[in-house]
């Protein structure tokens, strides 16, 4: 058996745990009251909003990402509030929905499944929206199902060139610690995070970012209920106020070793290691994609996600592949997702390779081998030079 030996999950999150992280996490229940514990957790915060590059507030959730898109939401809405959603594949849907549920009314502008959103579409609802009832822009800066990457300056030089006032609310939930994000340069007044992708930590910690101008919005916001106020937890000087509660000990042990593996690398570093790898990785798939059905979902590379990469393979040889690569290789592949219909998960003629937060260059290199032979073992026809087109990028070629 070819798969026996450490399995890789090579999905787009949760992403791989560093062991570091997990050693950090298995140890005996810290004292909550005094000691280390408390103690930690303002260099915790002042490293999220480091990695976030914002000298704004960070909220801490015990929740997973969709539990900080309500937490998002709930600070700085009212019911009946409208938003505009600027929708590039199945997460902006599912942000939507959410702020639907609660009560908000949405307008969505939506993109398909394989551009970025457009800013000249983005200026002519913000024209046509004289009387500022748009409240928020929310968009997702790498949406996961389609590996698309929006450019994020460009919403904020759209909401200023119309001189809207309406926040711009950002999901960098699959690019935090992976592709460049800079909150306050950026503009952004509200980002979403979580800790199960570029922060390397297990599903459990869901982030909100503010600004000033959020805190302004949230004085008058009715949607807040107790649990997701961010009032108290963005200014916390106690450990349960962080969590509002019993703090998630485990969890934060394991997020301090992962923020001390990024800034001991450098978040330009870390950035710059993604780039490279997602390069390696495209550069495979064209060669592969140069004859038979393999298709990179996002034709641009300067649109394209440098955490996860989405592919077309049509008819069932999305399934197929990944059921060979799990079952001969020790691969875990990612699930075609939002492709077909807005919710159809297990859509068999895609994939998706995920190569986000503790990955290095011969993860990358191993998964890909891995593909190459299942498309051999399986017959699925393919371009040739795939495996030395990814390498050559490793080398610096
Ligand atoms: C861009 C994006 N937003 C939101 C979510 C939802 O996060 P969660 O599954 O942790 O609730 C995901 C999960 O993959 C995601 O990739």
């Amino acid at each position: 058996m070819l798969s026996n030996g450490r399995h890789y999950l090579a999905i787009p999150g949760p992403s791989v745990m560093p062991d570091r992280v997990l050693n950090a996490m298995h140890r005996a229940a810290p004292n909550i009251y005094a000691g280390e514990m408390p103690a930690m957790m303002p260099g915790v915060v002042a490293d999220l909003k480091a990695v976030a590059r914002t000298a704004g507030k960070c909220a801490i959730y015990i929740s997973n990402g969709h539990g900080a898109w309500e937490a998002a939401l709930a600070n700085v809405l009212s019911r009946g509030d409208r938003v505009l959603v600027l929708a590039t594949g199945r997460f902006a849907h599912g942000w939507a929905e959410v702020a639907q549920r609660m009560g908000a009314d949405c307008e969505i502008l939506d993109h398909g499944k394989r551009a970025p959103a457009n800013m000249d579409r983005l200026a002519q609802a913000l024209a046509e929206d004289t009387e500022h009832r748009i409240k928020a822009v929310m968009a997702v800066h790498v949406d996961t199902s389609t590996s698309v990457r929006n450019d994020v300056p460009g919403m904020r030089a759209a909401l200023d060139a119309a001189n809207h006032p309406a926040l711009l609310m950002v999901d960098c939930i699959a690019s935090l610690a992976c592709d460049d994000f800079r909150m306050d340069e950026w503009g952004v007044d509200v980002m979403v995070s979580a800790c199960q992708k570029g922060l390397m930590t297990p599903p459990g910690l869901g982030f909100v970012f503010y600004n000033e101008r959020a805190e302004a919005v949230h004085e008058t916001a009715d949607l807040a209920t107790h649990y997701w106020d961010w009032k108290v937890r963005g200014a916390a000087e106690q450990l349960w106020q962080y969590f509002d509660g019993t703090a998630p000990t485990h969890h934060i042990y394991g997020l301090r070793a992962a923020l001390d593996m990024i800034a001991e690398e450098g978040l330009d570093n870390v950035h710059a290691r993604h780039a490279t790898l997602a390069r390696a990785v495209w550069a495979a798939f064209e060669a592969w994609g140069s004859e038979g059905p393999m298709e990179l979902n996002i034709a641009d590379p300067a649109l394209r996600s440098h955490a996860v990469t989405s592919l077309r393979i049509g008819g069932d040889h999305g399934d197929r592949l990944r059921d060979w690569t799990m079952a001969n290789a020790g691969v875990t592949l990612g699930i075609g997702l939002g492709m077909v219909a807005p919710d159809d998960r297990g859509s068999g003629g895609f994939f998706r390779l995920g190569h986000m937060g503790h990955v290095n260059a011969h993860m990358v290199l191993g998964a890909l081998g891995a593909i190459d032979a299942g498309l051999k073992a399986l017959d699925i026809p393919h371009g040739k030079g795939a495996l030395e087109a990814a390498s050559a990028v490793c080398a610096g070629r």
